[in-house]
């Protein structure tokens, strides 16, 4: 039976809240599943650790995690540390060096969440190139201070990370029976880039003929995201135009606390990681009410990464029973109820749900 040695790194603010009840999920489903088996290791890496430290991870960190099976991720920011540090120090070398491409974010609206789309079907996912792109360490300035100061920042695309992105996007598409790619592009206006970004989707979309490809300007697809979100079913889109499509993404189906994503290696060279789509939210930190489905979620897919989709399931199926019931519920859903009271009431419907699984 394969064991799967988790890496868990909670981070700052609401990170370790939501973490802990992430945890307790995976631990309930190993106590009742006899075919899963899991262990994990925490690592204290956040702006705590930067402030006693001088550095948000020490030196072999990315030694230590190549070792894991994957890595479970909460958030990290805190305002005594500039945010470009923790990003930079932190989560940037993890997805850099473990050349984890592709950033994936579904954007579903879940049974019982109310928002102004309820009873649509909006079900899509957003591939993000993660590596490149606009977040990129390349530029600098000059005279500083002075009037005449000049900041230069490129944007890297090349035709292979982004035939890797738009190879993901296409695959998915296939495996999973959806008709349409969308690529979100701005090539009128950014005439290097995204021309280049551009050519090189459309060459991998020219392996996928029964997959239609759309392309569309960032501008406009933002828009269209709120006006005709059930239309998408696969987005792909560069490292800043993906990342702001998914905060818009996860505003359309009720909010951050619902938002899961995963930064993945496919090849599995090396570990994948999984984290909600929010930060550390330092407005509610330490109140123990930041909602932790969108963490729970990260470890679903996190399982569904592992090879345990079927474990993924019960758990989604889980949380949305308790979102139909609207009997617990954080504030961000219009409740009052705390993070603990959410995991709790997620774990007694998949206790009651991997019993029947089991035959018990
Ligand atoms: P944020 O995602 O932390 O918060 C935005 C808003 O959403 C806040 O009002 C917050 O209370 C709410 N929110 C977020 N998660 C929630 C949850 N689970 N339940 C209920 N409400 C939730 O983004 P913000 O405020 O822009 O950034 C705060 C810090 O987090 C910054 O230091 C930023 O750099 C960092 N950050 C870190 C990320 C990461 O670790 N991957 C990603 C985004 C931001
Ligand atoms: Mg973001």
């Amino acid at each position: 039976m394969v064991n799967h040695r988790i890496a868990v790194i909670p981070g700052d603010g609401i990170g370790p809240e939501v973490v802990n009840e992430a945890i307790k999920v995976l631990e309930l489903i190993k106590k009742l599943d006899p075919s899963f088996k899991i262990e994990f290791d925490t690592f204290d890496w956040s702006s705590e650790y930067y402030l006693k430290h001088g550095k948000m991870m020490p030196e072999n960190a990315l030694q230590t995690l190549k070792k894991f099976d994957a890595i479970l991720f909460g958030a990290i920011g805190d305002k005594r540390v500039p945010d470009d540090v923790t990003i930079w120090e932190l989560i940037m070398p993890i997805r850099k060096q473990f050349k984890q491409y592709i950033n994936f974010r579904p954007v579903k609206l879940l049974k019982g969440v109310s928002c102004r789309f309820t009873g649509e079907d909006i079900d899509f996912v957003i591939v993000r190139e993660n590596a490149e792109g606009e977040y990129s360490n390349s530029g600098g300035r000059l005279y500083q201070g002075h009037e005449q100061e000049i900041a230069v920042q490129n944007s890297i695309i090349t035709r292979s990370g982004t035939k890797k992105a738009a190879r993901f996007a296409f695959e998915y598409a296939k495996k999973h029976g959806k008709e349409t790619v969308t690529s979100a592009t701005k090539s009128n206006a950014i005439i290097h880039s995204m021309k280049l970004w551009d050519e090189a989707v459309l060459e991998v979309g020219q392996e996928f003929l029964a997959i239609n490809l759309k392309s569309y300007y960032i501008d406009a697809l933002a828009a269209y995201f709120v006006s005709r979100p059930e239309d998408f079913e696969v987005v792909v889109a560069s490292n800043l135009f993906g990342d702001i499509l998914s905060d818009l993404g996860s505003a359309v189906v009720g909010g951050l606390g619902l938002s899961p994503s995963a930064n993945l290696n496919p090849e599995g060279e090396f570990p994948s990681m999984f984290e909600p789509v929010h930060g550390s939210a330092p407005d509610i930190a330490g109140k123990g009410i930041a909602n932790p489905i969108a963490q729970i979620w990260s470890a679903a897919l996190m399982l569904e990464h592992l090879g345990r989709k079927d474990l993924a399931s019960v758990i989604l199926e889980s949380i949305e029973q308790v979102l139909v019931k609207k009997e617990v519920q954080t504030p961000d859903l219009g409740g009052s109820s705390t993070t603990i009271e959410m995991g709790s009431a997620i774990r007694g419907v998949l206790q009651q749900l991997l019993l029947v699984k089991e035959g018990r």
